[in-house]
């Protein structure tokens, strides 16, 4: 049933994103298994700093986090959206526990594998930790956390996740997390931040082929999923960063003319020689434009907790 509706939104989605001009595919679908997997390649590389960044926040300031967030010794739940495998996370719930703070972790991903392994690999590192994990879209369990009691919330939304969204996106997301947070409920963003082109570059267009394969992935999965005839062959990986908006962006581009057949879709899409597929946006941010979007979604700024090399922050804000 689920799968059923996961497979008919990706090839709603694909429909669209292909009959539009310039075509274009949406990054949410590259985390199928074979994706997630990739990712954690990706992650381990040390061109793609974000990772390192955030889990030298986490272990170097996980003092002045629990201080920021241990709601004056009164019991919290901490949520947590997109957990995956938790494993930046674990570090934090590791330390707050032994530290005793009174709280609950609820893990919220659209995986119940992923949900199923963070809850069993928990209670074996961190036995007596209270976990209660959710499958499913984030806002809508978010509203039920929300609704069930008077419970404070401190939710996490890490690794520079957000952006992935276009600006519309931002917003939107933003929206809701504000209409499902209450007065002094905390949130804790992971966001890139601007630096050097170069650095940003080597991160996506690394020398191992990784992000590379990330990419190609979702035409595998379209050729698995939706019968599609993809030829991975007659296309290459290109990634820009533009410094003014922040943004890099990575196409698939056709290096021939040809046609690809997507049997679910009952369609043929014509590729032009170096047409492009739009793939993914990684938004990189400021911290004036970060202040920006607390204030206007109701949120107060409490505290930025970046890295040494000031590439990442972790911003703390709270709701008003
Ligand atoms: C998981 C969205 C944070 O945009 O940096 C990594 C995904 N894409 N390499 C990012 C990604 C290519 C990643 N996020």
């Amino acid at each position: 049933m689920e799968q059923q509706l996961l497979i008919s939104d990706l090839a709603t989605d694909t429909l669209k994103g292909l009959s539009s001009n310039p075509k274009y595919l949406h990054s949410k679908y590259f985390y199928d298994d074979a994706g997630t997997i990739i990712f954690q390649d990706i992650m381990r590389m040390k061109e793609y700093y974000l990772t390192d960044c955030e889990l030298e926040i986490f272990s170097e300031q996980k003092d002045d986090l629990l201080k920021a967030l241990n709601n004056d010794g009164n019991h919290f739940n901490l949520v947590e959206l997109g957990s995956g495998d938790g494993l930046k996370t674990k570090l934090l719930l590791s330390y707050f526990f032994n530290k005793d703070a009174n709280f609950q972790y609820s893990p919220i991903d659209i995986s119940q594998k992923a949900n199923n392994e963070l809850a069993e690999s928990l209670n074996s590192e961190i036995p007596g930790l209270q976990v209660t994990p959710k499958t499913g879209d984030y806002f809508h369990e978010l509203q039920k956390i929300n609704s069930n009691d008077g419970t404070p919330k401190v939710i996490f939304f890490l690794g520079s996740n957000i952006g992935n969204f276009s600006l519309e996106e931002t917003h939107d997301f933003l929206r809701h997390l504000s209409n499902y947070t209450n007065q002094e409920d905390k949130v804790l963003i992971g966001f890139d931040l601007k630096k050097s082109p170069d650095v940003i570059l080597k991160a996506y267009n690394d020398p191992h082929g990784h992000t590379r394969r990330f990419t190609f992935n979702l035409l595998h999965r379209l050729n698995k999923e939706l019968g599609a005839d993809f030829d991975p062959q007659n296309f290459i990986h290109h990634c820009t960063y533009n410094p003014e908006s922040g943004t890099l962006k990575s196409y698939l581009v056709a290096t021939k003319e040809h046609k690809v057949r997507i049997e679910a879709l009952e369609q043929v899409f014509h590729f032009g020689k170096w047409e492009s597929i739009f793939m993914e946006t990684s938004r990189k941010f400021d911290f004036d434009f970060i202040d920006q979007l607390a204030a206007e979604h109701g949120f107060q700024p409490v505290k930025n907790f970046t890295d040494k090399r000031g590439y990442f922050v972790d911003s703390l804000w709270e709701k008003r």
